[in-house]
């Protein structure tokens, strides 16, 4: 079902526009998304007018286990007839600096800027059980403000660095979508969307206005 919202958005986006601009989200709950999105809108979305780029990346190279862009290539690239020319992973073999940087002069000149920041036209976000979203953690809640439209941050459990988009430029967005499913979310959802106390140390808090994709066990605690 929520393939299906998802697949009928970009559909319809991209039948009214030459392009769209989609940063897409990473970790493992996209892979169920985008392998029923492969299989049931290949020959119906105008690949070809779709963009891809990633909210976050490991720093990692893109045939890793754990690179976003390897795991988006797995479920989706491989299936549908997006052109190659249209993908803008983030180079995470590169030093992270670099690759920041990179990923910089890509939102410069393959998006939109309207006041001064790049656009996306769609971000599909997802959310750690610590509040993350994008790879801005909780321990480094200071990035989701950088002046920079993309950030090194650090796993805190595991010091990988991540590129990730800055919270100015996903709340820059046109629309934002968070893709959480599975009870271990249902406690920080609560939280973030009763606004309760604790929420605002958590990143995934701090998105202006997204709509909320859920499965019926991670909205468990919102009815
Ligand atoms: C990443 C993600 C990250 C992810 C959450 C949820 O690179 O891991 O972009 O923000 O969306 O950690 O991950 P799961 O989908 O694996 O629960």
């Amino acid at each position: 079902m929520l393939a299906g919202y998802f697949g009928e958005l970009i559909k319809e986006r991209a039948l009214h526009h030459e392009r769209i601009n989609i940063a897409l989200s990473g970790g493992s709950t996209p892979k169920a998304i985008f392998d029923e999105l492969a299989e049931k809108y290949a020959s119906v979305i105008r690949w070809e007018r779709v963009f891809l780029f990633w909210g976050d990346e490991r720093c990692v190279p893109p045939d890793d286990a754990q690179s976003n862009y390897n795991m988006t290539k797995e479920h989706l690239l491989s299936k549908v007839p997006i052109p190659k020319e249209n993908v803008f992973r983030v180079k995470g073999e590169k030093e992270p600096s670099v690759a920041c940087m990179d990923y910089e002069e890509v939102l410069k000149k393959q998006l939109t800027w309207t006041e001064g920041v790049p656009q996306f036209d769609m971000v599909l976000l997802g959310m750690g059980d610590d509040g993350h979203t994008a790879s801005i953690f909780p321990h480094e809640i200071g990035l989701w403000n950088a002046q920079a439209n993309c950030v090194v941050a650090t796993h805190p459990q595991s010091g990988q660095k991540r590129i990730s988009l800055s919270g100015k430029v996903i709340n820059h967005s046109k629309e934002v979508f968070f893709l959480v499913t599975g009870a271990g979310k249902a406690e920080k959802l609560d939280e973030i969307i009763h606004q309760k106390e604790a929420c605002t140390s958590y990143p995934a808090a701090l998105v202006v206005n997204p709509v909320w994709l859920l499965d019926k066990e991670a909205a468990a605690k919102l009815t």
